[in-house]
């Protein structure tokens, strides 16, 4: 893997994602303290704002720690974030990550985590040298599901009860996307 030098910002056609820095924080406390939008998370949903300014200040160390890249996704001309995109769980050595996404509830329905999406798989394959992408979705998450396979990830496996989020025990639906996969999806 390459790990880049500098944050890799990413523009589409209606997108710039770039990294995420303390003007999110209201973004990230609308996403993530909704309950809909957090109904499949690996967290209950943030309670107070304070909890959002923690999360951006753990993000802002994801790229100088090289842990992980986290882009706030905002439009063209509006920079406040509509919700995020994640490279995590690198295996430098084996060239493979994990893929985490959300954006604010009022945000769905219009493709823009596709598009975000099609442009952070293109820099993990490309730039980032991965060969593999995996992806943990809740069974019952048919939003998620639709998104990942929409980009070709395969569903690899079933983990029982991976997940607690207080007293809900969950399971996981693994998915996987290779840098071969990508090459070869029709456009
Ligand atoms: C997962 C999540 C990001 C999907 O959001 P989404 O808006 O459905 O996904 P996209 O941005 O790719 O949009 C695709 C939808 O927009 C529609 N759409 C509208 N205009 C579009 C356009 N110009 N281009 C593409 N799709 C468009 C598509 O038809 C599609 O709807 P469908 O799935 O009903 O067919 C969203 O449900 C979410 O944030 N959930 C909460 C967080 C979460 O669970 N994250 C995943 C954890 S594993």
């Amino acid at each position: 893997m390459n790990f880049p030098q500098a944050f890799p910002v990413l523009a589409t056609q209606r997108l710039v994602l770039r990294d995420v820095d303390d003007r999110d924080v209201e973004a990230i406390f609308e996403m993530e303290s909704d309950p809909v939008a957090m109904r499949y998370w690996s967290r209950p949903p943030m309670r107070d704002r304070s909890e959002a300014v923690a999360a951006v200040a753990r993000a802002r160390q994801f790229f100088p720690s090289r842990s992980a890249l986290r882009w706030a996704i905002t439009l063209r001309d509006d920079d406040r974030a509509l919700g995020h995109v994640s490279l995590f769980g690198f295996v430098e050595a084996s060239n493979r990550a994990e893929l985490g996404y959300g954006l604010a509830r009022r945000h769905w329905g219009q493709g823009y985590m596709h598009e975000a999406l099609v442009a952070v798989v293109d820099c993990a394959f490309g730039d980032l040298g991965l060969r593999r992408l995996e992806a943990d979705v809740d069974p019952r998450n048919l939003a998620s599901i639709r998104a990942v396979e929409r980009l070709g990830f395969r569903r690899e496996g079933w983990l029982r009860e991976r997940w607690q989020v207080g007293e809900e025990i969950s399971d996981s639906a693994l998915f996987g996307l290779l840098a071969r996969d990508w090459a070869a999806r029709e456009r």
